[in-house]
């Protein structure tokens, strides 16, 4: 089969107009909301030293065993493009004075995952998340958990579901996996193949197996909140109550657990249903990631950007409704008139008025095209004619009428 060069690899996509209208739309929605809540935004780099990921996501974890685009560089380090925004921004802050590591930051950017690509599940997509590092609080969980309410509320995704769970304190993990696995060992023989890997490498993740021989045999499981310290289940406790505080009541799911190993108390996701299959549209929760000096703890959350314009488009919402439009386009008939005009956009730009024309020569009927395709509010028309009589013809594109101007006072009259 032919390749098609134009088309970007499989899973990538490239966004353009009238989609971009809406993505710029939604990434200054967010930005205004994160200012409300006093956060910064932060840029890490795409590529990382692999043991970034490694190290804070986990190595039995979905995303590090079979989703990490990861190569050598010509030195011989393995080098990783970052599959999600946690492990980078906790890189950076783990390198910055104890004062300011009590950072509230955002990111909006794009993320890397070798996944089988579907409806919602992309190799390159895009997430608007924050990380706020700092000692465990379950008030400032539920502040994440309320500020991205507010951010989804503001896209206008008013009817999204949030599930929360816990995971015990850091500490635990390791008690409660034991207790979990001994709960499970006389079904072992039951679970599907992934799970019966997972009974040894990472049992939590068998509570949230798709297979519904998996799902039966862990709904007869106590809930994970048996299996911690009455420390760990208060701390829960505080996170749902302060949310309720808030006029929130997420649903409890004894069984969420989520796929990155970094986390501990506090876990949620965010579904919305116009997403089908991969219908979940966020997920976040607390952490702990780092040894010794380098350790931190936080809680936050990423957004998944295309299912958020999935879901959006469920609802009728277009990059068309935020297209701008251009102030003018310059017809120009004729070299002199053309030369003219060249200058009066210039003039334009500078007076903050948006412009453009054509500068080959085309014919009216194609620059009166462009002016539609680049929805031009106005056109400025100069002929032979119009540049003897030293005036322009402005026509106003929505009610068709059709004015004599002179240029020294075109701007004025554009801003009447
Ligand atoms: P995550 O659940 O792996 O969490 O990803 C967050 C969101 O990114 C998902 O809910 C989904 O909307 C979107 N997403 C993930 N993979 C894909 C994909 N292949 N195609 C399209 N969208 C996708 C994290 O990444 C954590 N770092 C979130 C977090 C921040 N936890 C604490 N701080």
């Amino acid at each position: 089969m032919a390749s098609n060069n134009s088309q970007p690899l499989q899973g990538m996509t490239d966004i353009c107009a009238p989609e971009v209208f809406l993505w710029q739309q939604l990434e200054s929605v967010a930005r205004s909301v994160f200012d409300l809540y006093g956060f910064c935004e932060i840029r890490t780099p795409v590529l990382e030293r692999t043991e970034v990921f490694t190290h804070s996501i986990g190595d039995d974890t979905d995303i590090v065993q079979k989703e990490m685009y990861t190569f050598e560089d010509r030195g011989g380090r393995s080098l990783t493009m970052r599959p999600e925004g946690t492990a980078g921004v906790v890189r950076y802050l783990s390198g910055v004075g104890q004062e300011a590591r009590d950072a509230r930051v955002f990111y909006i950017g794009p993320m890397y995952r070798a996944e089988r690509p579907q409806a919602g599940r992309k190799r390159q997509f895009h997430q608007c998340g924050v990380e706020m590092v700092g000692e465990a609080n379950p008030v400032l969980d539920a502040e994440c958990i309320a500020l991205q309410l507010q951010l989804l509320e503001a896209w206008g995704l008013t009817d999204c579901s949030v599930q929360v769970n816990t995971r015990g304190q850091a500490g635990e993990t390791g008690a409660i996996a034991e207790q979990l696995k001994a709960e499970l060992e006389p079904e072992r023989e039951n679970l599907c193949e992934d799970c019966r890997r997972r009974m040894d490498a990472n049992v939590l993740r068998v509570l949230d197996c798709k297979n519904p021989a998996c799902g039966a045999i862990v709904e007869k499981l106590p809930p994970i909140t048996e299996f911690m310290s009455d420390e760990s289940s208060e701390y829960f406790e505080n996170v749902v109550a302060a949310l309720q505080d808030l006029g929130l009541s997420p649903e409890v799911n004894p069984r969420l657990v989520r796929g990155l190993d970094y986390y501990n108390h506090t876990v949620w996701e965010i579904t919305h249903k116009a997403l089908g299959a991969q219908d979940a549209l966020a997920g976040g929760g607390r952490y702990t990631i780092g040894k010794g000096k380098n350790e931190l703890s936080g809680v936050g959350f990423a957004i998944g950007m295309e299912r958020v314009m999935m879901a959006l488009e469920a609802k009728g919402v277009a990059g068309e409704d935020y297209a701008g439009g251009l102030d003018v386009w310059l017809v120009s008939m004729g070299e002199a008139a053309m030369a003219a005009n060249f200058k009066l956009e210039q003039k334009l730009r500078a007076a903050g008025v948006s412009c453009n024309m054509d500068l080959n020569g085309r014919s009216m009927k194609a620059q009166m095209r462009a002016a539609n395709r680049a929805d031009a509010k106005f056109v400025v028309i100069r002929g032979e004619s119009e540049m003897e009589r030293g005036i322009l013809l402005l026509k106003d594109m929505d009610s068709g009428e059709q004015t004599e101007e002179r240029p020294d006072t075109l701007v004025a009259r554009l801003r009447s």
